[in-house]
């Protein structure tokens, strides 16, 4: 029987203007923007051969297991694409999927692996139909197609700064796939960061992001989150493009307390944030104070703490971390270039 394979590594990322609610169809109801992380990422290998079983087959390992829950997520999301796939029923297949970074650390694996399912999924079909596609379009359709599978994992496609969503200033920006920040328009001092991942626990989280997003519905704080998210979205690319460090840190820091202000004034409310999150941000709020070294933090629906930093810091920053916290665990990252296509 017919067998074709394709290989994509594809990242995590980290928002500093969060996408937090949804309208059917995964529209964002605000724009976000992230950077896309180079260390982070899910390595998955699809195989798929040709069986004409008239249905959706697949068997998903994770790290060598079999994994029942990641596959009926894969399972379901290919049902909701069988008009766009119209060859999936016809195949078996078979999925390999690593990440190299541990579970619940923090980083969303969401994005990184959902959008390497999706790559390698076009991938396939450029192989299957015969029919190829220009870099820039397959590439936006990647996103689109990710974006449908996992909200962030749309921006995962793309490298270093990635927005995502409508927004007034940007021509052509779009809800339904995310688009890469021209360089052009990033001041040098924000081209190359560092993301240093504070484990504060390591634990499932206890509100998935799904639920988070719905609890947005009837948020009574709703409208003017989405204002503020506009806004903070525009001032925060203007302060990369100007080159504007304070700016970008109180903008940062200001979206990621909100997004943690809605999760604990949303019906039910819930808390995300350990203690140990909060002594973190106090710490991190000294040094700077102290050293005027531009670290800030931003924290996912999590209680991790995403220290940023430029590059040309890297050297203090982690001397800093190694000595005041010793017993912490700490995952270092940096900003990267997206997705590479490990085999075709
Ligand atoms: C807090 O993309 O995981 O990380 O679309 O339901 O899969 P779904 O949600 P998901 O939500 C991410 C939320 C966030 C903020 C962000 O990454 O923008």
């Amino acid at each position: 029987m017919e067998k074709l394979s394709v290989s994509w590594s594809s990242p995590s990322n980290i928002a500093l203007v969060k996408y937090w609610g949804k309208i059917p169809h995964q529209i964002p109801c605000n724009p976000s923007v992230s950077f896309t992380l180079k260390n982070s990422l899910t390595i998955m290998d699809v195989e798929a051969e040709k069986t004409n079983a008239g249905e959706i087959q697949v068997d998903f390992f994770f790290e060598g297991k079999i994994n029942e829950k990641f596959k009926s997520k894969i399972v379901k999301f290919l049902e909701s694409e069988r008009e766009r796939f119209d060859w999936i029923t016809n195949y078996k297949l078979t999925i390999k999927s690593e990440n190299t970074f541990p579970h619940s650390s923090g980083i969303a694996s969401s994005a990184s692996s959902m959008s390497a399912l999706c790559l390698s999924l076009l991938s396939l079909d450029e192989k299957i139909t015969g029919v190829k596609t220009q870099t820039e379009d397959f590439y936006k359709e990647a996103s689109d197609l990710s974006r449908r599978a996992s909200g962030s994992a749309g921006r995962s496609v793309y490298p270093y700064l990635v927005s995502w969503g409508e927004i007034d200033s940007v021509v052509g920006s779009s809800n339904l796939f995310a688009a890469p920040v021209n360089k052009a328009d990033i001041h040098p001092m924000f081209h190359d960061y560092c993301d240093s991942i504070m484990i504060v626990d390591a634990a499932e989280k206890s509100v998935s992001s799904r639920a988070g997003h719905s609890l947005m519905d009837s948020h009574p704080f709703r409208e003017l989150r989405y204002k503020r998210a506009h806004e903070n979205l525009e001032k925060l690319l203007s302060a990369m493009k100007e080159g504007k460090m304070e700016d970008f840190i109180s903008i940062v820091e200001e979206d990621a307390l909100m997004l943690h202000a809605l999760m604990m004034t949303s019906t039910p409310s819930f808390i995300l944030l350990k203690p140990m999150s909060l002594l973190l941000i106090e710490k991190i709020r000294e040094y700077r104070r102290n050293t005027n070294i531009p670290v800030c933090f931003t924290i996912d629906a999590g209680p991790n703490i995403h220290l940023l930093y430029p590059k040309a810091h890297e050297t203090a920053v982690k001397e800093w971390l190694a000595m005041e916290f010793k017993d912490l665990r700490i995952i270092h990252d940096e900003t990267g270039p997206g997705p590479v296509k490990i085999k075709d």
